[in-house]
């Protein structure tokens, strides 16, 4: 790992309670971690232990019951509804394990959405040649249910990227994929690190993708463990 330029994410004693059936469950004890400027960061840890949560602490998604969660030098735990929603779309690109494309919206109007709610004039011609850069151009016109689990993914990395966000956040992305969709997921998302220099968190339970990353945090029951030897 070379030197790391500013740090673009910043959390201090970050914890996260939420309420469940039995009472206030406890999900995130206090996270202390900072991630570099175009660090790639992997999350990995038991089912449960709060890969998730944290992720969504990130990304703004979730709100941090406990201590500080800074983006960009942000602090997200303070931020309004709306500029927390805006700063969100401008510097941050979400995948997820499951797509989660509107279904009802073909795969260019699903990577044109984040373009239109940030008011930019060419919208879909941008969100086309984003479809292009991974390899779905021709498949514009085509709903989420008439793709693969691949395509679908594909389309949804296109949405995350068409931004050009600073940060990347990506949760266990190729987890619904089978080993050529997957592989071909992860150089898609290395590659668009890559070409924007973005900073990328990516939960993972698979070693071959720790391995790519530049450091290893592992979670054990909403705590961060000790580090992974390299
Ligand atoms: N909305 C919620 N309410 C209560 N508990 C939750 C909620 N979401 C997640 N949890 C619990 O938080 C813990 C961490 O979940 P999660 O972040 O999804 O872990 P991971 O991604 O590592 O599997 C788990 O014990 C899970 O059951
Ligand atoms: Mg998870």
């Amino acid at each position: 790992m070379g030197l790391m330029g500013d740090t673009v994410l910043s959390l201090r004693d970050a914890r996260l309670v939420l309420d469940g059936n039995a009472g206030p469950v406890e999900i995130l004890k206090g996270i202390t971690l900072d991630v570099g400027q175009g660090e790639t960061l992997g999350l990995v840890g038991p089912s449960g232990s709060g890969k998730s949560s944290l992720l969504m602490l990130m990304g703004g998604l979730e709100r941090a019951t406990g201590g500080q969660v800074l983006a960009l030098g942000q602090d997200l735990t303070t931020m309004d509804e709306d500029r927390l929603a805006r700063f969100r779309m401008a510097n941050m690109g979400v995948v997820f394990q499951s797509f989660h494309l509107i279904p009802t919206m073909t795969a260019l109007e699903n990577v044109a959405v984040p373009l239109e709610l940030a008011g930019v004039a060419d919208a879909f011609d941008r969100a086309a040649a984003e479809l292009d850069a991974v390899g779905l151009g021709r498949r514009a016109g085509h709903y989420p249910a008439q793709m693969s689990g691949g395509e679908q993914q594909r389309v949804a990395l296109a949405r995350a990227a068409v931004v050009r966000p600073r940060i990347l956040l990506a949760d266990e992305p190729t987890g619904n994929l089978d080993g050529v969709n997957g592989a071909a997921i992860m150089d898609l998302l290395f590659g668009l690190r890559d070409r924007h220099g973005a900073t990328l968190v990516l939960v993972t339970h698979a070693r071959e993708l720790a391995d790519r990353c530049d450091r290893v945090v592992r979670l054990v029951d909403g705590r961060i463990a000790d580090p992974v030897p390299a």
